[in-house]
């Protein structure tokens, strides 16, 4: 795999100092990424919606000194120094160094915050390090003026990989493939792809109504969940049918044939806790209440003749997934019939987005 395309390997121009905003969405996948290898590389391709309302804000602000040997930051969010994400950001440093190697030349500070809920069991490792990894590209492209926008995507997408793999697919959107795919052209394992073919428009602005059913701790970290597919029974016809998958989404997405749609994301979703159903050690992420919303959409749809469908993440929230027409119709279920098995009646309604913006 050519990582080398990623090292820096002209002369750098120095600045003393510099400051970066950056926002960067969540994502939320159809096909799933469950189980890598070292480093941070997919044993299978996905493909997720990017999504606009839930984000994360970071800015970094980088002061020049004298190179020192470790990387040297400090690090807010809300605005209060949080001294317990050091570590994880520290790890992640560590990881892209060699490809960054200017970020021991400044002493980094960051603030970092997010538009959803703190601990509503959203998954902000995806935007977090999405948002850290585009602020360390835009002080690059300063200090070698000669990078191009898609080379800039690429990389930032191949950092923020090794931080979290989700991450890889929050810089662009409305839909990103991450992981080597032969039938989606440019596909990598290395970093995330725009989905390179037209779309039937039933998929444009497309919503995700998220119901936060439990915004607690997770029992079971999405890292080790990952290394629990090393010596999985099913872990082989998983990686196989993902990718299947991938090449029937691919079809689906540009056909526009919601029916299939709607079939395969919500297998893929009982599919990735089927997974954790057999891992060992075994877990469960789903909570009553993620049983419940899912019988309650089963039973809209065949009422109401809906296109609505589910999706999971690894947790119990519910993303409910539908199209723009439905926006309403939809909306006034979540209210009546959904809410109520929230933690405080939460929910958040998302849509489609386009990736990364600067602030
Ligand atoms: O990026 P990670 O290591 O947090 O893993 C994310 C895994 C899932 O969210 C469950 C699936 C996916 O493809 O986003």
């Amino acid at each position: 795999m050519n990582t080398d395309q990623f090292l820096v390997k002209s002369e750098l121009n120095f600045i003393d100092k510099a400051t970066y905003t950056w926002q960067t969405p969540s994502n939320i996948a159809l096909v799933k990424y469950w189980g890598k290898s070292n480093p941070q590389i997919p044993k299978n391709a996905s493909i997720s919606f990017t999504l606009k309302n839930c984000h994360t804000t970071t800015t970094i602000d980088f002061e020049k000194k004298e190179k020192s040997e470790s990387v040297d930051f400090d690090l807010f969010f809300e605005g209060k120094q949080k001294e317990e994400f050091k570590p994880k950001i520290a790890e992640f440093f560590k990881r892209i160094q060699e490809y960054c190697p200017y970020i021991f030349n400044y002493k980094m500070t960051i603030h970092s915050e997010n538009s959803f809920p703190h601990s509503s069991g959203i998954a902000s490792s995806a935007s977090g390090f999405s948002a850290i990894a585009m602020c360390l590209m835009s002080l690059e492209k300063e200090l070698n003026s000669v990078l191009t926008q898609e080379f800039i995507n690429k990389k930032t997408s191949f950092l923020a990989r090794l931080g979290s793999g989700s991450a890889s697919r929050s810089i662009e959107g409305p839909l990103v493939v991450w992981g080597n795919h032969s039938e989606i052209e440019g596909s990598s394992d290395l970093f995330g792809v725009k989905f390179p073919y037209k779309v039937h428009p039933i998929f444009s602005n497309y919503q995700d109504t998220i119901l936060l059913v439990d915004k607690g701790e997770k029992q079971v970290s999405s890292t080790v969940g990952h290394n629990l597919m090393h010596n999985h029974p099913y872990a082989e016809n998983r990686f196989q049918q993902a990718n299947d998958n991938l090449t029937k989404i691919s079809k689906i997405l540009q056909e526009g044939n919601i029916k299939e749609f709607i079939n395969l994301v919500e297998s893929e979703a009982l599919t990735l806790h089927a997974m954790m159903l057999t891992s060992n050690p075994y877990f469960i992420l789903m909570k009553p209440n993620t049983l419940e919303i899912i019988n309650k959409i089963w039973e809209y749809r065949q009422e109401k003749n809906s296109s609505i469908c589910f999706t999971l993440d690894a947790g119990a929230n519910v993303h409910v997934l539908y199209p723009e027409n439905e926006k309403e119709t939809v909306n006034q279920f979540v209210k009546k019939e959904l809410s109520q098995y929230c933690q405080k009646n939460q929910y958040i309604c998302d849509t489609v987005g386009l990736g990364a913006k600067k602030i």
